[in-house]
């Protein structure tokens, strides 16, 4: 990796991971790519070059990867789980349409690709505890539709055509950075942010649904060393089960209350986004992942909730 566009520098995970890259591989060489709407502020658009690059517009991607020179691309772009309920034209249009523009560009300037899965490419066919990499995916959600058809794809463009793809299926992600929108698994962000503002919680999901969860550091890295990894080492391509903690509401708010006391949680479950985790693994299995590129979480339940809460503290200026 030399020269990277992110597609969604903005979103949950680009604007993290975009500064990240601009770390390892110079500011100059990591393109923050936007949508209009979506423009870059601060931090992310000073430290390096930003472009226009919407994802359902074959001939921005082409452009940018030209100009810059870009021989990698990051592509985040895809609405969350709820927010493509309500609309799956538009989810698949961005998840498909625009991963299939991303690879025919990728096929034609020679970049590799990253593009994520997620948990939500299973369904409720595939084994609920221990998810094995290799396994029934029926998933019954437009999200989850976009997701295993774009492992597929990917898979086809690298078979096919010798493009480098590579990806992991993220669980639900934590950080106290940039807030997710309309995901199943937000609410084990928006507790945090409740236990540090002093307020009570409203759990839209109900006691005993446990989902796989990882601290952003940790999903980060692992973006990262998948594109790094020895290629002839991997079996797999897309997409690689990763994993770090899986816990239910009860769990992550009895672990805030060790460190917020006077902490307080009521259940208000949310039937949308109740069905969505029901249908999900409680657990993925992630040892073709381990074997295949070292890939090793280092955050568990207690150093997240230390370090959100620390950082949540200096946000809110209640330290
Ligand atoms: N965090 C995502 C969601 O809840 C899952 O990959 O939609």
């Amino acid at each position: 990796m030399k020269n990277v566009l992110v597609i969604g520098s903005t979103g949950q995970i680009g604007s993290e991971l975009t500064m990240k890259l601009r770390g390892i591989y110079g500011n100059a060489n990591v393109v923050a790519g936007y949508i209009k709407g979506a423009e870059p502020k601060g931090e992310l658009l000073e430290s390096g070059p930003a472009e226009e690059v919407d994802i359902t517009n074959a001939q921005q991607i082409a452009d940018a990867v030209r100009k810059h020179k870009v021989d990698t691309i990051y592509n985040l772009a895809a609405l969350l789980s709820a927010v493509a309920e309500a609309k799956p034209l538009l989810a698949w249009k961005i998840g498909i349409g625009g991963l299939m523009n991303t690879l025919e560009v990728a096929r034609e300037l020679k970049c590799a690709v990253f593009t994520p899965s997620s948990i939500g490419s299973f369904g409720p066919n595939a084994p609920k505890d221990g998810t094995p990499q290799d396994t029934i995916q029926q998933p019954r959600t437009m999200y989850g539709v976009t997701k295993v058809s774009g492992e597929l794809l990917s898979n086809y463009y690298a078979l096919k055509f010798g493009v480098d793809t590579r990806s992991v299926r993220f669980p639900g992600l934590i950080s106290y950075v940039t807030p997710p929108g309309g995901g199943t698994t937000d609410y084990a962000v928006d507790i945090y942010y409740s236990a540090v503002k002093g307020e009570k919680f409203i759990c839209p999901i109900k006691q005993g649904t446990f989902m796989d969860m990882m601290y952003m550091p940790d999903a980060l890295r692992a973006a990262i060393e998948i594109m790094e990894a020895n290629p002839e080492r991997l079996i797999h391509r897309n997409s690689f089960n990763i994993a770090s903690m899986s816990f239910d509401p009860e769990i992550i708010y009895n672990k805030i209350k060790e460190y917020v006391p006077g902490f307080e949680m009521v259940y208000d479950v949310d039937p949308l986004r109740q069905g969505i985790a029901d249908s999900w693994p409680n657990r993925l299995d992630d040892t073709c992942a381990r074997m295949e590129w070292d890939w090793k979480p280092e955050y568990d339940l207690d150093a997240m909730t230390r370090d959100m809460l620390d950082k949540l503290r200096i946000k809110f200026g209640k330290s």
